[in-house]
């Protein structure tokens, strides 16, 4: 996800967005007079994004591209996609059936990658989607139907995980869009949780319940220090068990997760004393979650380290850990790249703005990662040449 850094520069939004804002924060305090005066961050970030009908995700706001508030790697450049193709058909050649799509946003990835697919001449037997929004299931179908008429029947949308998915499984930015709780260190773990004080949410301050609390006690365990008094973090609860149910459905392939994120000691270094959550409005970065509820998307980066290790715990490898611009580059973004000699400037150019996005360190290229996990599948990515197979996690 790409937006500016320009926090104090957030636009107004425009009368039906504050009015449908007005509307998620009243069903917030709903919920937080239900649970008895505040909600941990984590159910209160599941209700501004996923209430049915209401969160960010769940109803109609743009979220994606220009008229949005940030753009994906697939949103940038059908190069993202065309790559991931390559990857998705070496791994089809060793294993055999189908893609799976986790989160496919707008339907934008499945068209780069089944129409890439198709003309490598490696269609896989099923193109499938697991989305959790309705609303983005609806574009999904659309954006599918009107660019690749021809592939829609390949394509099929499952209201859970399969039992025993053979072939590849992708997502872009879906870890980094699942809940997150908050904590602070104190003597003791204290959970941040939200209140609405006078109108306005605010974060207070509670004694973390044993789950939370643990969880903090592992990070210092293999940190092998304390954090420090005042130390603010988040801690995803649910992505270890979102990756089990992933691995547990996966009976031989490999599974591609793409996300902005690093691995423990990075996550928790002393100088990051305030988290990693990171929302977007109107194309502009902060991080404020209690603000625009509903219009807004609430993010935070992931720690690769618990992702990496729950795979492990319920059967899975590592294939790799790899930068995206690692991962595009060693899967023939070069030759995905190339334009016929008498391609106009303009699309040169465009080309190359798309390719710097992509993989410069400034833009994307760093900060997202590939974390590849197998499951009987004997052959190495191409993706993941063997020097890259050391980055630690
Ligand atoms: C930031 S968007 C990324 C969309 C798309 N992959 C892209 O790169 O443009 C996050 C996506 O994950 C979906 N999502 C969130 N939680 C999910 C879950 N538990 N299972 C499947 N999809 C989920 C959201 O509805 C949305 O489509």
């Amino acid at each position: 996800m790409q937006a500016d850094d320009r926090p104090e520069q957030l636009p107004e939004p425009d009368a039906a967005s504050a009015e449908h804002s007005r509307r998620v924060a009243a069903h917030l305090r709903e919920r937080i007079a239900e649970a008895g005066g505040s909600l941990s961050f984590a159910e209160y970030m599941q209700e501004a994004l996923y209430a049915p009908g209401l969160g960010y995700y769940a109803a109609g706001a743009t979220k994606f591209g220009a008229a949005g508030d940030f753009v994906t790697a697939p949103e940038v450049s059908p190069l993202f996609g065309r790559v991931l193709a390559r990857q998705c058909a070496e791994i089809l050649e060793h294993v055999g059936g189908s893609v799976l799509e986790l989160g496919a946003g707008t339907g934008r990835l499945a068209v780069d990658v089944l129409g890439r697919l198709e003309s490598l001449n490696a269609l896989p037997d099923e193109y499938l989607i697991l989305e959790v929004s309705p609303e983005l299931t609806a574009r999904q179908a659309e954006t599918i139907g009107a660019e690749l008429p021809e592939l829609r029947e390949r394509v099929r949308w499952l209201d859970r995980l399969p039992e025993a998915h053979r072939g590849v499984v992708i997502a872009n930015e879906v870890l980094d869009a699942l809940p997150v709780e908050r904590f602070v260190r104190r003597e003791s773990i204290r959970q941040l949780r939200v209140e609405e004080q006078g109108g306005d949410f605010c974060f207070v301050e509670d004694e973390a319940p044993p789950l939370l609390r643990d969880a903090v006690f592992e990070i210092e365990d293999d940190l092998k220090r304390a954090l420090e008094r005042g130390y603010t973090s988040e801690v995803s609860l649910g992505a270890p068990e979102w990756v089990a149910d992933v691995v547990g459905a996966l009976e031989s392939g490999a599974i591609l997760l793409f996300d902005y994120g690093l691995p423990r000691r990075e996550y928790y270094a002393t100088d990051r004393s305030d988290g990693w959550l990171r929302c977007h409005f109107r194309h502009r970065a902060h991080s404020d979650p209690l603000i625009l509820p509903g219009i807004q998307d609430i993010t935070a980066w992931v720690d690769f380290t618990a992702v990496a290790s729950a795979a492990v715990d319920s059967g899975a490898e590592i294939a790799g850990f790899v930068t995206q611009s690692a991962f595009l580059m060693n899967s023939g973004l070069d030759a995905e790249m190339q334009l016929p000699a008498d391609a106009p400037l303009e699309q040169q150019l465009a080309l190359s703005e798309q390719v710097k996005m992509l993989t410069l360190p400034g833009a994307m290229g760093e900060a997202f990662k590939c974390l590849a996990l197998s499951r009987g599948l004997d052959a190495p990515l191409a993706a993941i040449r063997q020097a890259d197979r050391t980055h630690t996690l």
